[in-house]
């Protein structure tokens, strides 16, 4: 079913067999595909973007495992108690910090007692990498835009404990990929993200911060730097 190799990596050691899923951020559907490999019963594939439903869609057009969700992880139209295993895969980076605390609210309140909760994301970079520039250009252009970033990095012991206070048990935490493989169509795609952000501010400012990462996508070209981690951690029975 063509599951990334980070997603089957930190879905090896859980037992989602028969598991009603949610995949929390599910972008074209990795974590989705990598539970229903692992024999995931049922999966809500959860995202808030038109574009990624589509590709949700078209990965699964036929497959009544999948039920695609279109909206809000702060506000999921689901019961209490309604999932066995969640996926955040990739999702957190993608959440400015005043999105982290209620999303993770709202898992727990969708997770059954003793359910599984996989949270896998990126170390964050050091100052001196030129892929952590790249971004910084984008989260400039972001907040510029929009008021706020376009990508956080979170430390696996901070995502730990925000769950943590919400009663999740740590189970493990485990490295998923190392070197992560930041690759030209990667940083091509984060170029794209500045160029977005841009046309909607003055031209100058807009032009400057686009000349600026494709000046640092050019020099960097690719580049294996940092590391993807998985934290597993459960509800009490
Ligand atoms: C980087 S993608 C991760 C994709 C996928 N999990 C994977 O492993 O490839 C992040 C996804 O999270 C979704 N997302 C971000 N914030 C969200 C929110 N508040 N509610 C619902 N989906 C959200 C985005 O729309 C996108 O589909």
């Amino acid at each position: 079913m063509n599951v990334p190799d980070s997603v089957a990596t930190a879905l090896a050691d859980r037992d989602v067999a028969g598991a009603t899923c949610l995949e929390a951020g599910a972008g074209v559907g990795n974590a989705t595909a990598g539970l229903l490999d692992a024999g995931a019963e049922h999966v809500y594939a959860v995202t808030d973007r038109a574009d990624h439903a589509e590709g949700v869609r078209e990965r699964f057009p036929d497959d009544d495992r999948v039920e695609l969700i279109e909206a809000d992880l702060r506000e999921l139209p689901l019961p209490a108690d309604a999932v066995d295993a969640i996926t955040a895969h990739a999702l957190f980076n993608v959440l400015p910090n005043d999105a982290a605390a209620p999303i993770a609210a709202e898992l727990t309140r969708v997770a059954a007692p003793g359910a599984t909760l996989v949270v896998d994301d990126y170390d964050p970079m050091p100052a001196e990498s030129p892929v952590r520039r790249l971004f910084a250009v984008e989260n400039a252009a972001a907040e510029l835009a929009g008021a706020r970033p376009a990508l956080t990095f979170y430390p696996a012991d901070g995502l730990r404990r925000l769950f943590g206070g919400h009663g999740w048990k740590h189970d493990r935490t485990r490295t998923i990929l190392e070197p992560v493989p930041w690759s030209e169509s990667h940083l091509t795609a984060h170029t794209a993200e500045v160029r977005g952000h841009a046309a909607s501010l003055p031209d100058a400012l807009g032009q400057q911060l686009i000349t600026e990462a494709e000046r640092l996508a050019k020099t960097t070209g690719h580049s294996d730097e940092g590391r993807m981690y998985s934290v597993a951690m459960a509800l009490p029975e």
